[in-house]
């Protein structure tokens, strides 16, 4: 795994959107698996730059998000479709046909083979070491599936641990001090079904974006 500090947000923000734009120029068809959450509202901020700029065009482009609600429409406020139409997708000319979700009707895997599997996925981090709704003693083998979240007490799909790890690159972004302790612990702790994340440490092509605070002196 590589690890790349940055000094503060605004460049990690910059750093992940150009790792986008670079991978969509060679491969104008990529298939981008896609977080939501705070960390990745910068990058997509750049990215709708970037598009407007006209060093990104998405009319190829495919996405598979890694995560949404159940039992949410898809405009509704908290649903992760709305999220990625007010930080994304509004903006660029990326195909509505050409965007996926996971939920309880299709076949996500399937759809995600379909379009050759994912080429570049971006992931954020949560405070406890899940990555998409993997929460801690998900197993590393999982697939796309429906998951109960404990603390918010709702359901909700995620793409699985092994469905991540199929993906052909992938960027974890963390920012900010108070990931600074799950961090180090999924860079550099025993890889553990108690800590999602620290399955990163296994897979081939991984580069991890933090900014200084998030990268500094973990407990
Ligand atoms: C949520 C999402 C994850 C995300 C994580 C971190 O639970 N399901 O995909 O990576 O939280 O979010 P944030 O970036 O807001 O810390």
């Amino acid at each position: 795994m590589r690890v790349l500090v940055t000094p503060d947000y605004r460049n990690l923000s910059q750093t992940a959107a150009a790792l986008v734009v670079k991978a969509v120029q060679a491969k104008p068809d990529l298939t981008l698996g896609l977080p939501t959450g705070a960390t990745p509202i910068g990058m997509y901020e750049e990215l709708v730059r970037s598009f407007r700029g006209g060093q990104c065009d998405f009319a190829l482009v495919h996405t598979f998000n890694l995560d949404e609600f159940a039992g949410l429409s898809a405009d509704h406020p908290g649903s992760y479709r709305e999220y990625m139409r007010v930080h994304l997708f509004e903006h660029v000319n990326i195909r509505k046909d050409h965007v996926h979700f996971p939920d309880a009707t299709g076949d996500y895997e399937e759809e995600i083979r379909n379009a050759g599997g994912i080429d570049l996925l971006i992931l954020g981090i949560g405070m406890n070491g899940h990555i998409a709704f993997n929460e801690p003693g998900s197993s590393f083998q999982s697939r796309t599936r429906e998951v109960v979240l404990m603390e918010r007490k709702q359901r909700a799909f995620t793409m699985g641990i092994a469905t991540i790890l199929e993906a052909r690159r992938i960027v974890l972004l963390a920012s900010g001090a108070a990931k600074a302790g799950v961090v180090h612990r999924a860079l550099h702790g025993p890889v553990s079904e108690l800590m999602p994340a620290s399955i990163l440490q296994t897979h081939p092509n991984v580069i991890a974006i933090l900014d200084e605070d998030a990268a500094g002196h973990p407990l």
